[in-house]
């Protein structure tokens, strides 16, 4: 039966893990997958999650299963990370958290829920969105649906967007970035996200929010404003939150699905549905991460070391940010990219084209996504001239 299987083509960010390890040019670059590295180039593990691993391993009982849910010490951790502490939808008891694994697994888990619980309501998503996000909606059955985000020029098209959302029928779910949009690392104004809270509710259509990246774009707390937004004043909301990036553990596989109901009963009820959804594709999420997160967010030490490794974090992308832009200033080239440093988080879409990025690989060897995406967090203080004269070269 096999014989009739044809091959496809890998996906296309994680494919580019493997031409950049087989690249022999000693200047290359990598600006492909989203995960942070130094200067060196390295993706450290953290001061803290080595900490807490250390903890782990010393006071570990049991590897039993930690229930579809995942551990309750976990979900106790991120809803106040997510909502915040003093959060009225904590107060109110209508959030519930399922850890998950990844910000992917967590997903898949509003996908099947969506899919299963509210048959017919479409999925709106960025164009241009995380490429996987046009993969994990339609396999679990939902209709996607695109609504506009960037325009020719390269700019946040805010209001292309906000007129699209005033035409998405009532009752379909929207799905919008917290911060640190991927791919374009465009983020929404505080005003901003009052007037797409004003449509979400006079459409009363239901948003699925990703929050893949907090603590990546200002602050752990500035980057959760629209999250707050919508949870605080509306009924209904869908979170999906991750630990890989702000965490640096990657292959833990550790997020979390927040779903937030109208009220403590519709929410027992939506979480009774969400075990069930997460039980028929995994059973139960990998234990490791979510102990390492809440290791660390349980102890006041650990959690300001953690808090000071990701500010360091941030504020490396963020000046690397400007100084990109600077070392492009001698090609007159720098109005032409301002907007990287203006954007916010691991990527930018820098506006170079599929041909420009094919060229900057095979002469350069700099990798990044075809579609002009770079994750900043690839720049550093050693590359940034040698990616400025490449850059030139191509224009
Ligand atoms: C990315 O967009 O590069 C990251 O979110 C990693 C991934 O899984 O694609």
């Amino acid at each position: 039966m096999f014989e009739k299987i044809e091959r496809v083509p890998g996906d296309a960010i994680l494919g580019l893990i493997e031409a950049f390890k087989k690249d022999t040019n000693p200047q290359k670059v990598d600006l492909g997958v989203g995960v942070y590295k130094d200067d060196q180039g390295n993706t450290p593990v953290m001061r803290a999650v080595k900490e807490a691993e250390a903890l782990l391993l010393k006071n570990e009982t049991t590897k039993t299963y930690i229930g579809s849910h995942g551990a309750p010490a976990y979900g106790e951790v991120i809803l106040p990370m997510v909502l915040g502490k003093e959060s009225p939808v904590l107060e109110g008891k209508r959030a519930s958290a399922t850890q998950s694994p990844g910000g992917t697994g967590a997903l898949r888990l509003a996908a099947d829920f969506i899919a299963k619980q509210l048959p017919g309501k479409d999925i709106w998503v960025s164009d241009p969105t995380w490429p996987n996000h046009l993969g994990i909606f339609p396999a679990a059955g939902l209709t996607l649906r695109k609504y506009p985000y960037v325009d020719a020029e390269n700019r946040l098209d805010f209001d292309g967007m906000l007129a699209a959302l005033k035409q998405i029928p009532e009752g379909d779910v929207v799905l919008l970035h917290a911060c640190c949009h991927n791919p374009t690392g465009f983020d929404l104004s505080r005003d901003q996200w009052q007037s797409v809270l004003e449509v979400v509710r006079e459409r009363n259509l239901l948003p699925l929010i990703d929050f893949a990246y907090q603590g990546f774009g200002e602050g752990l707390d500035e980057d959760a404003y629209g999250v707050r937004l919508m949870a605080e004043n509306l009924d209904e909301v869908i979170i999906t939150s991750s630990c890989s990036k702000n965490f640096g553990i990657y292959c833990e596989r550790t997020g979390c699905l927040v779903m937030v109901a109208k009220n403590n009963e519709q929410m027992e009820n939506v979480r009774s549905q969400i075990a069930i959804v997460a039980r028929e594709n995994y059973s139960n999420p990998p234990a490791h991460g979510g102990a390492i997160v809440s290791e660390i967010l349980h102890s006041a030490e650990l959690a300001a070391i953690w808090r000071e490794e990701l500010t360091e974090m941030r504020d490396r992308i963020n000046t690397l940010r400007r100084d990109f832009v600077e070392a492009l200033k001698p090609y007159e080239l720098d109005q032409k990219y301002a907007c990287v440093a203006e954007q916010r988080g691991m990527f930018s879409y820098t506006g170079l084209t599929a041909e420009q990025v094919d060229r900057l690989r095979d002469e350069f060897g700099i990798y990044m996504v075809r579609s002009g995406r770079a994750n900043v967090a690839g720049f550093s203080h050693e590359n940034l001239s040698y990616l400025a004269k490449a850059i030139a070269a191509v224009n």
